[in-house]
C-alpha cells in the first residue's frame, strides 16, 4: 500500500474547513455588517486548523464520512478563534499580531472584538444543534454539544485562561503548570477528537478511550510546543509576537523546566499518544501524523 500522504490530506482538510467556515459565517453584507466583518476577519484565511484536522482524523479513523465532520470541525474552530480574539485583548495578553495580521481589536475596536468573540461562540453551538449533515442520533448530537460546552467553559478553556491570568509573575509547580495547560489548550484539543469520534453513530467504547487518551497527550504537548516556539521561533514565522510570554512574565514549560526537559516532555507525550493508537491500524495514520506535526511544527 502507498505511504499515507499527510501533506495532501492536511491541505484537503484545511480547504474543506475553510469553505465550510466561509459558508457558516454570515456574510459581511448582513446587518450588523461591522460585527460580521470582524467575525469573518477573525476566522477566515489563517491558522493551522489543527482542531478541524483532529475532528477529520478521529472521524476518518472510525470510517465517518467527511461531510458529517464539517460541522463539528467548524464548531470547534469557531470556539478556538473566539478564544484567540479574547486572549489577544488588552485585558488579557494584549497582543497586536495574530495569524500574521493585526489582532481583531486592532483591526476593528475592542468592543467589536469582544462581541465578535461572543457571536463566534454562539455560532459554534448553533452548528452542532442544527447541522443536518451530522449523522448521529439526537442523543449523540446532544453529547457532542455537552462535550464542546464543557471543554469551552470554566472547567475547560475559559477556566484555563483564568488560571493563566492569575499565574502572571508567579512560580507554579509542575502539576499547577500542567493543570493550566490541560485546561486552556488541552480541553479544546480533546474535544476535537471526541467530536470526531462521536460523529460515528455507534462508537466502540474501547476505541473512544484510546483516542481520548491520545488527545489528552497531544493537547498538553501542543501547549508545550507553543511555549517552546515563543522562545525559539521568530515573529514572521509565528505570525504572532515572539517572546510575548517572557515579556509578560508568564510561567511556561521552558521557564519552569528548562528547554531540554520541556522538549523531552513533549516527545514522551508524543510516544504515549502513539502507543494509544497502536491497535488501530493504518486508518489511524492521520492521527499519528498530526501528533508528529504538533511536536515538530515551526509555528
Ligand atoms: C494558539 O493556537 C493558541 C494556543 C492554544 C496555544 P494555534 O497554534 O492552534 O493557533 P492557530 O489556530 O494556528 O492560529
Ligand atoms: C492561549 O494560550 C490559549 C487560548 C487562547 C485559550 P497563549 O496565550 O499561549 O496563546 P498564544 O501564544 O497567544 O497564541
Ligand atoms: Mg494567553
Ligand atoms: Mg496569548
Ligand atoms: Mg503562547
Amino acid at each position: 500500500m502507498a505511504a499515507f500522504d499527510f501533506k495532501a490530506w492536511r491541505n484537503a482538510c484545511q480547504n474543506r474547513a475553510e469553505l465550510a467556515l466561509d459558508q457558516w459565517l454570515p456574510t459581511a453584507r448582513i446587518h450588523p455588517t461591522h460585527l460580521h466583518e470582524a467575525m469573518r476577519y477573525a476566522v477566515l484565511g489563517g491558522g493551522k486548523r489543527v482542531r478541524p484536522l483532529l475532528v477529520y482524523a478521529a472521524g476518518s479513523t472510525l470510517g465517518v464520512d467527511r461531510v458529517a465532520l464539517d460541522g463539528p470541525a467548524c464548531a470547534v474552530e469557531l470556539i478556538h478563534a473566539y478564544s484567540l480574539v479574547h486572549d489577544d485583548l488588552p485585558a488579557m495578553d494584549d497582543d497586536d499580531l495574530r495569524r500574521g495580521k493585526p489582532t481583531c481589536h486592532k483591526a476593528f475596536d475592542e468592543a467589536t472584538a469582544i462581541l465578535a468573540g461572543d457571536a463566534l461562540q454562539a455560532l459554534a453551538f448553533y452548528i452542532l444543534a442544527h447541522d443536518p449533515a451530522i449523522q448521529t442520533n439526537a442523543a449523540a448530537r446532544l453529547q457532542m454539544i455537552e462535550t464542546l460546552t464543557l471543554a469551552s467553559g470554566s472547567r475547560g478553556m475559559v477556566g484555563g485562561q483564568a488560571i493563566d491570568l492569575a499565574a502572571v509573575g508567579a512560580t507554579l509547580t509542575l502539576p499547577e503548570l500542567e493543570d493550566m495547560h490541560i485546561h486552556k489548550t488541552g480541553a479544546l484539543i480533546r474535544a476535537s477528537v471526541a467530536l470526531g469520534a462521536l460523529s460515528h453513530p455507534d462508537i466502540d467504547q474501547d476505541i473512544f478511550h484510546r483516542v481520548d487518551h491520545y488527545a489528552r497527550c497531544i493537547g498538553l504537548a501542543f501547549q508545550i510546543r507553543d511555549d517552546i516556539l515563543d522562545i525559539e521561533s521568530d515573529t514572521a514565522t509565528l505570525g504572532k509576537t515572539q517572546g510575548a510570554d517572557i515579556a509578560r512574565d508568564k510561567p511556561t514549560y521552558p521557564s519552569l523546566l528548562g528547554m531540554t526537559e520541556a522538549k523531552q516532555r513533549a516527545s514522551s507525550l508524543y510516544q504515549e499518544a502513539l502507543d494509544c493508537l497502536s491497535p488501530l491500524g493504518t486508518r489511524a495514520e492521520p492521527l499519528r501524523e498530526i501528533a508528529a506535526y504538533i511536536v515538530e511544527r515551526a509555528n
